[in-house]
């Protein structure tokens, strides 16, 4: 009689899975968060380079949407779900420094930046954390600094001096 075989959803250690998920949920989030803003700046900058922080602003929404991924699937890949529905991004993330309405692009570049800020507190966090308990899990995380440190860079260069 053959014995059922039984495929373990996933290959990880729960302990893993967990820390995982708790570090790099909030920088899901954090990352929804400016998916939905930074389009908010695409649409209502107005002076100063126009066009190109207009641009800029949608490939740091295109990047945020794929760093955000990457984090959320790493989470499932370990077997536990991620809420980032619209409802608790909202309730889980700090307000936005974007503000409604047509704004300045000096401006906007530096609302845009401080909501980077806010993000990368939890990936500094997520990277520490998961030193000692998931490298894998911390190499998305790292991945996602990398990433958002270009974008921070492109953008303060509009203002710097
Ligand atoms: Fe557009």
């Amino acid at each position: 009689m053959s014995k059922a075989q039984t495929t373990p959803t996933t290959a990880s250690d729960p302990t893993v899975a967990a820390a995982a998920a708790q570090f790099l949920s909030p920088v899901v989030l954090g990352l929804q968060a400016l998916t939905v803003n930074g389009k908010q700046a695409h649409w209502h900058v107005r002076g100063a380079n126009f066009v190109g922080v207009h641009e800029l602003f949608d490939q740091i929404v295109a990047n945020a949407g794929a760093f955000a991924d990457s984090a959320a699937e790493r989470i499932v890949a370990l077997g536990l779900p991620i809420d980032a529905r619209l409802a608790t991004v909202a309730e889980k993330t700090a307000a936005t420094s974007v503000p409604a309405g047509f704004t300045k692009s000096d401006e906007l570049v530096s609302n845009v930046i401080a909501d980077i800020d806010a993000i990368l507190v939890d990936v500094k966090a997520a990277i520490e954390g998961l030193d000692e308990i998931d490298l894998t899990s911390q190499d998305v995380a790292i991945e996602i600094m990398r990433g958002l440190e270009k974008d921070r860079w492109f953008l303060v260069s509009h203002i710097a001096a």
